[in-house]
Parts: structure tokens; C-alpha cells; sequence
């Protein structure tokens, strides 16, 4: 429990996608020192988001500027092949989406023996269902409230009750995966998230975008989700 607010720890981590890329390093020191509690990393391919962004080389650079656990959001088809690399790299936390892995089971245990913490991440059109097998080996579930690819998209609402019937899994099978809540989060939608039973706000505009510094910007959201 917090001591000051008196509600459960809600932990908040910036998505580096927002930050100024011409300053990686300084902006990861920047929300560091800000509080941030994990440095969301997201590694797109291209192929599973129409996007592209970086890998475990610039992860690897990133590692010098700062110890906060670096919590790595896999958009790639065949993620495998990068649980090795994003490991020695520094990723403290690999999450990979539940779309891309025919093996699920497979790669959770690939990325546990490489001594990572092990995520699945669910997109808005994915039933919670298809994480319910390996729940009791995760270490982190991640519940997209926007279709992945880009930052700056509109929260979806549908994500509320599905963030509360994957709390309700965890909770009645007794398990402490964390419940990581990505897209959309900010000022006006961190209470209902954390409410509904996220312990992990990403946020990546709401932070390095927003109308004040990257700390207050932080401390703003941990204070409402509270
Ligand atoms: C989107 C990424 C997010 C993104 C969130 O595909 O997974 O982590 O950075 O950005 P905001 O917080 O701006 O919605
Ligand atoms: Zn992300």
C-alpha cells in the first residue's frame, strides 16, 4: 500500500515512442529521474505495426544512461529470434504480443530462461482468452488500449472492462503477474484504469509531449491514478 494516497502502488512508465529520438539519452536520464518506475521500449518491425523504431542496439546504448528496469514492448513478427539479442541488450521485461507467437507457451519459457521477466501483450480485438494458458507463468500481462503502431492515438474504452476481467483472473487464481495498460493514458484516463485494476500506466504523449516538465508530467499521472 502507498503511504501517502492510501491506494495500491500504481507504477507509471514512460514510453520512450514520444520522447525527442535526437535526445534518447538524455530524455531516458530525464523521466529517470523524474520517477519513472520502468522506460517502455517499443521495438516495432514494420510487419506486425506499420511501423519502425529501434532494436537491442540503441536499447544497449540506452542501458549506460540510466538503471531504472527497462520494460520492452515487443511489436515484431517472429519475436523469438530477438528474445536473445533484447536480453543482452539490458531488457529487464519482454513483452511480446499474443498475435505473433504460434508457440506462446514456447517463447514465455524462452524468454524466463534468458533470465528476462516475460510479458504477453493483447491487442484491442484480441479476447483475454488467449492468455489464459500461460497466465500462471507470466510475469506481466499488457492490455493495448489502442491498436498498436503509433503514439499519440485515442484511449479505447472497450479496455476498461477487459483491464477488469483479466484483474479478475489474476486475482482468482491468486497469481501477481502485473496488469500493464498501453495507449491513450494520461490525466484523463489514469484513474479509470487503475480503478478497473492496472498496477502499470505507459504513457508515452501524456509525458514527453505534454504542458509541463517530464517529472511533473509523471507525478501528475501517478497522483490521479491513485
Ligand atoms: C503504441 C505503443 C505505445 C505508445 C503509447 O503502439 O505501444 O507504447 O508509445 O503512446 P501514447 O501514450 O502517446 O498513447
Ligand atoms: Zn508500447
Amino acid at each position: 500500500m502507498c503511504p501517502e494516497g492510501g491506494g495500491p502502488t500504481i507504477k507509471v512508465a514512460p514510453s520512450m515512442l514520444a520522447a525527442d529520438f535526437s535526445r534518447f539519452g538524455e530524455q531516458a536520464a530525464e523521466a529517470a529521474a523524474g520517477g519513472a518506475d520502468y522506460l517502455h521500449l517499443d521495438v516495432m518491425d514494420g510487419h506486425f505495426v506499420p511501423n519502425l523504431t529501434f532494436g537491442p542496439p540503441v536499447i544497449k546504448a540506452l542501458r549506460r544512461w540510466t538503471k531504472v528496469p527497462f520494460d520492452v514492448h515487443v511489436m515484431c513478427e517472429e519475436p523469438q529470434l530477438l528474445v536473445p539479442e533484447l536480453a543482452a541488450a539490458g531488457a529487464d521485461i519482454i513483452t511480446v504480443h499474443a498475435e505473433a507467437c504460434a508457440h506462446l507457451h514456447r517463447i514465455v519459457h524462452q524468454i524466463k530462461e534468458a533470465g528476462v521477466k516475460a510479458g504477453v501483450a493483447l491487442n484491442p480485438g484480441t479476447p483475454v482468452s488467449a492468455v489464459e494458458e500461460v497466465l500462471p507463468h507470466l510475469d506481466l500481462v499488457l492490455v493495448m488500449s489502442v491498436n498498436p503502431g503509433f503514439g499519440g492515438q485515442a484511449f479505447i474504452e472497450s479496455a476498461v472492462d477487459k483491464l477488469r476481467r483479466v484483474r479478475r483472473m489474476l486475482d482468482e487464481g491468486g497469481l501477481k503477474a502485473e496488469l500493464e495498460v498501453d495507449g491513450g493514458i494520461g490525466p484523463k484516463t489514469a484513474a479509470r484504469v487503475a480503478e478497473a485494476g492496472a498496477s502499470v500506466l505507459v504513457a508515452g504523449s501524456a509525458v514527453f509531449t505534454a504542458d509541463v516538465p517530464v517529472a511533473q508530467a509523471i507525478a501528475r499521472i501517478r497522483a490521479i491514478a491513485r
